[in-house]
């Protein structure tokens, strides 16, 4: 393909499950994109599948012209033709440090000036891949979460030679393509929502080996409580709101049952083989494989819902 490259266009490197999302959130906001993979069956699919996305966002009223956005895509060949011009590049390659090395080391010599490149990456810092790019100092993390654009969430996580200029466009371009960006200041393993999440996670799976209750019920328990108020709001600002005195209040009358739970965990185990066998029979026994894609898409439809409410109360 040999098509003449505007200025200022998005590029996405890498077009699975996330890089077709990040596409939809660019598009979707009236920027040019254009889109590369490293695979041939992926490249094929790719507008197909972005398509059949759309269609299903235009069902729960969350965008109008499907076909006006599908028009601002190009899918591209070669990562020169989506890299260069660009004045933002989404990286969205498998989650591998020297898969992302790599990557990085092809994108930096191809950039405009001035442009910036994040990464979607779930959780390694992009010091771990960057240090000997070239124009590393427009590298850094924007990762969002799946669908991300359901879910506008984006850490923005610079690496200790990121540009302050590059972080406050990171910044910038999301908030203005409808994202929520946060900047976590400096580098940590799993930024925040995977530490917070992994906190989560780790007492459900303690708390289903010691036998205190069934996944289903473990999952119950945010599904129909805790979840309800995190589509809204935080940890802090619940805690505010469930004591009279707010937030001291709270942490007077609560806190010493944190820290008396915090130190019954003092010693930390990989999740273990059996262990997770258990967990998959239960979860198999509820939702067998062959189902699991519908059930993705009846979640993606809940948060279309959920999106579509919270844009009507945002409006309020
Ligand atoms: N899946 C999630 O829920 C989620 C959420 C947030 C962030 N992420 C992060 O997003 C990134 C992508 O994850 P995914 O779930 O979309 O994976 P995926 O496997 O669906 O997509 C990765 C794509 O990258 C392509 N690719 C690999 N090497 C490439 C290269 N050198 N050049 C161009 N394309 C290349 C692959 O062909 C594949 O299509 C990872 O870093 C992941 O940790 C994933």
């Amino acid at each position: 393909m040999s098509v003449k490259i505007g200025a200022g266009h998005i590029g996405i490197v890498g077009a699975g499950l996330v890089g077709g999302g990040w596409t939809i959130v660019f598009a979707r906001a009236g920027e040019q994109v254009r889109v590369y993979d490293a695979a041939a069956d992926i490249r094929d699919r790719f507008m197909e599948i972005v398509a059949g996305q759309l269609d299903d966002l235009k069902t729960y009223d969350l965008l109008d012209e499907p076909a006006a956005i599908l028009g601002r895509i190009i899918i591209c060949d070669n990562l020169g033709e989506v890299v260069e011009g660009a004045r933002f590049i989404q990286e969205s390659v498998f989650e591998q440090t020297d898969v992302k090395t790599e990557i990085s080391n092809a994108i930096g010599p191809l950039l405009s000036d001035g442009a910036i490149v994040g990464s979607s990456t779930s959780g390694i810092p992009s010091s771990a891949f960057t240090e000997h790019v070239v124009n590393r100092e427009r590298f850094l993390v924007t990762h969002p979460v799946n669908p991300p654009y359901l879910a506008p969430i984006v850490e923005v996580v610079p690496a200790p030679w990121t540009a302050k200029d590059a972080i406050d466009g990171a910044l910038a371009l999301m908030t203005a393509v409808g994202q929520s960006p946060v900047l976590v200041r400096r580098e940590v393993e799993g930024f925040i929502l995977n530490r917070l999440q992994g906190v989560l996670l780790r007492e459900a799976w303690d708390l289903y080996q010691e036998g205190y209750a069934s996944a289903e019920d473990i999952d119950k328990t945010v599904s129909e409580g805790l979840g309800l108020r995190w589509s809204f709001m935080g940890p802090f600002e619940t805690i505010d709101m469930n004591a009279p005195g707010g937030v001291a209040d709270y942490a007077e009358r609560l806190g010493p049952l944190y820290h008396s739970i915090q130190k019954s965990r003092t010693d930390p185990q990989p999740w273990s083989a059996e262990l997770i066998s258990a967990v998959d029979n239960e979860r198999r026994a509820k939702l067998p494989m062959e189902k699991l894609a519908e059930r993705r898409k009846w979640r993606d439809r809940r948060l279309m819902a959920l999106a579509a409410h919270r844009s009507k109360q945002a409006s309020e």
